[in-house]
């Protein structure tokens, strides 16, 4: 692979962290207006993703995560509170974040290729562009789809699709790339391989990951850090963030380390999730 793709500073080596690195947010809320009234989704969020870290967010389905993505990508502004991204405020969207969601969201009529150009910027998308078509074909080759690269989204698989995607958002290079339960809508074999090609991408590009995904396992798998956040309709009183984990070891890990299982269980607790199963119905009344 040529130097371009890898032609990123080793932030992880450039020293202590300060909020001119990675993204921070500082006390960061978000009501929004409902025919009932104001509603909080997200409250008093403050986090700090130094450059290169992985965070994954989990969490029970509409407690926000996807909300808390959108304002890291400045498509959503915070109630309150700030966001600010390689020390910038984040105030609308912005080249230096890249989001790629469940759905691969390609342009049916165009290959592979012109739908990786897409995430380029403006200046190297033109067809014309060297510069841009060599990248391209690196991004090609980094997800493995250089072989597909003149095939349309329609004939290409679930997977290859979201290869392509995940491409796109590389394309620009971002600061942060922002992941949307990327692959959630995959098979499971499909899944795991695509954990694997994320911790490839990341290790030769050591892009600030936030993930947000509802596969605890997958969390442990990928992250440097695991934030489990809550629903705040059950109590008013609280911030989102419930529980913050550290994962321990370094990537890549062994998904069958005990390390991870026993926090696996915990997070599942804190989902809500009974991980030991009762064969006695009797047992729960006990
Ligand atoms: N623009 C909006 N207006 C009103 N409610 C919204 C809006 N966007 C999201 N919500 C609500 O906020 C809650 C959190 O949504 P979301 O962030 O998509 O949850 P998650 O991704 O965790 O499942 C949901 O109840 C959703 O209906
Ligand atoms: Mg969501």
């Amino acid at each position: 692979m040529s130097a371009s793709v890898l032609d990123v500073p080793d932030v992880r080596t450039a020293g202590s962290v300060s909020h001119a690195d990675g993204v921070h947010l500082d006390r960061v809320s978000r009501t929004f207006s409902t025919a009932r009234g104001s509603r909080g989704v997200l409250r008093d969020v403050n986090l700090e993703v130094p450059s290169g870290e992985v965070v994954a967010v989990v969490g029970p389905s509409g407690c926000g995560k996807s909300t808390l993505l959108r304002l890291l990508g400045g498509l959503d502004k915070p109630t309150t509170g700030s966001i600010s991204v390689g020390g910038t405020a984040v105030t609308d969207t912005d080249a230096r974040t890249a989001v790629a969601f469940q759905e691969p969201r390609l342009l049916g009529w165009r290959t592979l290729a012109e739908n990786v150009a897409l995430g380029l910027p403006r200046c190297s998308r033109g067809s014309r562009s060297h510069q841009g078509r060599a990248r391209v074909q690196e991004l090609l080759h980094l997800v493995g789809l250089s072989h597909a690269s003149e095939q349309k989204p329609r004939e290409v698989s679930g997977g290859m699709a979201q290869r392509a995607s995940l491409a796109r958002a590389l394309a620009r290079n971002p600061e942060v790339l922002l992941l949307d339960e990327p692959f959630g809508a995959l098979d499971a074999l499909t899944r795991l391989r695509m954990q694997e090609l994320l911790l490839d991408i990341h290790a030769a590009q050591p892009t600030t990951v936030v993930l947000v995904t509802h596969d605890v396992e997958e969390a442990l798998f990928l992250a440097d850090r695991v934030l489990l956040l809550r629903s705040l309709d059950a109590d008013e009183s609280v911030g989102s963030i419930a529980r913050e984990i550290a994962v321990p070891g370094q990537r890549p890990r062994d998904r069958a380390d005990h390390a991870l299982t026993e926090l696996r269980s915990e997070l599942l607790q804190g989902l809500g999730v009974d991980t030991h199963h009762r064969t006695n119905p009797s047992e729960e009344t006990r």
